[in-house]
Order: structure tokens, then C-alpha cells, then sequence
């Protein structure tokens, strides 16, 4: 049986990975920050286990700029302690990295092959990590995601829903452009990855993968009111009325080629607005 290590377990992805876990034929180890504290050169003590999945980080991107150090640990520098485990296991290591690190100028859906100009201290220190994966860990996937909601955490939706209960009008910015993600969907498609590599037929790589579909943030919020039955005023409004200690890319929208032929028949992916709506469907349940 596929042994599977899990670390960041009670993020939004890796929440998400113990709920879709329980349905699944793997064996799981789910460690959280207090029982696997990654930037720490201490590992457990487990061995026989095929995959890692590092849903780990450093992920308040404006307090990052001003703890630089910080992210830096988490986002980088662990990155070469996890992967000296992944090797020491012979395990593959499937590290998580972010839309962020694009930041390019570019207008079209982004290739893993365009250039990464990150712009804010979160950015680079994901793109740091993803430059230490490659050159230090023997097997490795790098998947790049974007704007990533989940049923646990904190996250946009969560945001919105709850500014909602004052009925006050809210603006959101409408001019920075992606995909939204549910961490359900992203958990799905890496546990689909690990079936289809089995017989360890990915090659070391980095695939993007973001639900289907585009919109802005706005376009994101109005679908969550909209699904919601909430009639709350909403104000579409340009970057530059919601200045941000870091900087976000105005566009952002990932090219899944690479992954949906890597995968063939096997890859499987929902538009941004039905995955909203199952998400919705049991986050209203739950509030
Ligand atoms: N959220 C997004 O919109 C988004 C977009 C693109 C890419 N990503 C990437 O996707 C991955 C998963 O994101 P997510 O949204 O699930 O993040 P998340 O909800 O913030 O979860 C990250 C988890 O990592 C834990 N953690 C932080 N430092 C750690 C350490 N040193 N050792 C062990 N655990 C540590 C956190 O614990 P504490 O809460 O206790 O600190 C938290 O449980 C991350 O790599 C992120 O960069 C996220």
C-alpha cells in the first residue's frame, strides 16, 4: 500500500487532504506544525513511506514583508531539510508553490516555462523554495496553485461571508485576474497524481494547477453572494484603492496544459463557479 507523509496537516490544503484522505486506499501520516515543525533539521522517526506532501508554509503574504527571516525559514531553507528526508526515504517529495512567483508582465495563461519575477518577500521565498527542491531533492513534483479556498482556514470566502453578515456595502478589487482553487479539488488532483505515478512515471517537475475558468476577485466575490442568496451592494475597485504592503500580480491565470496531458484521461477538473458551489453548499451548513 502507498505510504503517504502529510506535513502543514491543519492548513486549508492539508485539512482538505485528511478529509479526501479517509475515503482513499493510501496509508497517511498527518503531521501539524507542533508534531513536524519543518523548519527544524528534525525528522520523525518513520521509514517505507513513497511520497511526501509538503502543504507546509508561510502563507500571510503581507506580513511577510516584514518578516522577511520568517518566510524565508519556512518557505526556503526547510525546503532543504525536507528534501535531505525525501532522499535519505528514497520518497518524492510534492511540494506545493504558488501563482506568485509568475509576476511577469505577461497577459496570457502562464506557462512553467515563462519567466518568474516575483515581487514581494512571500513571492521569492516561494520561489526560493522551489529552486532548492530542484537542486536538492532526488524525486520531486512542484505544483503551482493559485487563490486557494478551503472549508478549513482562512480564506476569501470565508472573508466575504463574513463581512456579509453587516449588510454594509463592500468593494473588492476588480482588476487583478485568476483562478480560484478549492483545496478539496487541488487535494483530488495531487492524490490523482500519486495513483497515476505509482509506477513512478513522473519525471521531476512543475505543473500548474488551478480550477478551470477566470475571473477577477470581484467576479469571485459576486458568485459567493450570488450562490449564497445574499443581495449585499458590491463596488468593483482598481488595485491602486486597496494599496497592500505586498504587491499581488494583476494577472495571474495558469496554463494547465502540462498536467492534463501528463495525465491524460486520468486528470479530472471542475470550473471555478460549480466548485464554489460545493463548497458553499457545506460551508453555509456549517456557519
Ligand atoms: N492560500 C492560497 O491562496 C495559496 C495560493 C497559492 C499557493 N498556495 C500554497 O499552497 C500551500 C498550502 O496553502 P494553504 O492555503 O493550505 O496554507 P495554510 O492554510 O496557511 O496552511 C499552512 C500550514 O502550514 C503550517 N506551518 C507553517 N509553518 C510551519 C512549519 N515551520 N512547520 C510545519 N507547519 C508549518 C501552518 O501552521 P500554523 O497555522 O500553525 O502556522 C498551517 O497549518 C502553501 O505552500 C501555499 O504557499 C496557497
Amino acid at each position: 500500500m502507498i505510504k503517504i507523509l502529510v506535513t502543514g496537516a491543519n492548513g486549508q490544503l492539508g485539512s482538505a487532504l485528511q478529509r479526501i484522505g479517509k475515503t482513499k486506499d493510501y496509508k497517511f501520516c498527518f503531521f501539524d506544525k507542533n508534531t513536524w515543525d519543518i523548519s527544524k533539521r528534525e525528522y520523525p522517526v518513520l521509514s517505507g513511506f513513497n511520497y511526501i506532501i509538503n502543504c507546509a508554509a508561510y502563507t500571510t503574504v503581507d506580513k511577510a514583508e516584514s518578516e522577511q527571516e520568517l518566510a524565508y525559514l519556512y518557505n526556503a531553507n526547510a525546503l532543504e531539510y525536507l528534501s535531505e528526508f525525501a532522499n535519505e526515504n528514497s520518497a518524492k517529495l510534492i511540494h506545493i508553490s504558488s501563482d506568485y512567483v509568475y509576476h511577469n508582465g505577461l497577459n496570457g495563461p502562464l506557462k512553467e516555462s515563462d519567466p518568474c519575477t516575483p515581487q514581494g518577500i512571500y513571492a521569492k521565498s516561494k520561489l526560493e523554495g522551489e529552486k532548492i527542491v530542484s537542486l536538492a531533492c532526488q524525486k520531486y513534483l512542484i505544483i503551482r496553485t493559485s487563490w486557494v479556498y478551503g472549508i478549513e482556514g482562512h480564506n476569501f470566502v470565508k472573508t466575504m461571508l463574513r463581512l456579509a453578515k453587516n449588510g454594509n456595502t463592500i468593494k473588492v478589487v476588480g482588476d487583478q485576474i485568476g483562478s480560484p482553487t478549492f483545496a478539496d479539488d487541488l487535494a483530488i488532483q495531487i492524490l490523482n497524481l500519486i495513483n497515476f505515478d505509482s509506477q513512478n512515471v513522473i519525471q521531476n517537475n512543475i505543473l500548474n494547477y488551478s480550477n478551470e475558468g477566470v475571473c477577477s476577485w470581484y467576479d469571485f466575490a459576486h458568485s459567493i453572494f450570488k450562490i449564497s442568496h445574499l443581495d449585499i451592494p458590491l463596488i468593483p475597485i482598481p488595485t491602486s484603492d486597496y494599496p497592500t504592503p505586498a504587491q499581488r500580480p494583476p494577472y495571474s491565470v495558469l496554463d494547465k496544459s502540462k498536467i492534463k496531458n501528463l495525465l491524460g484521461n486520468h486528470y479530472h477538473n471542475a470550473h471555478w463557479e460549480d466548485s464554489l458551489r460545493a463548497s458553499l453548499d457545506i460551508l453555509n451548513k456549517s456557519l
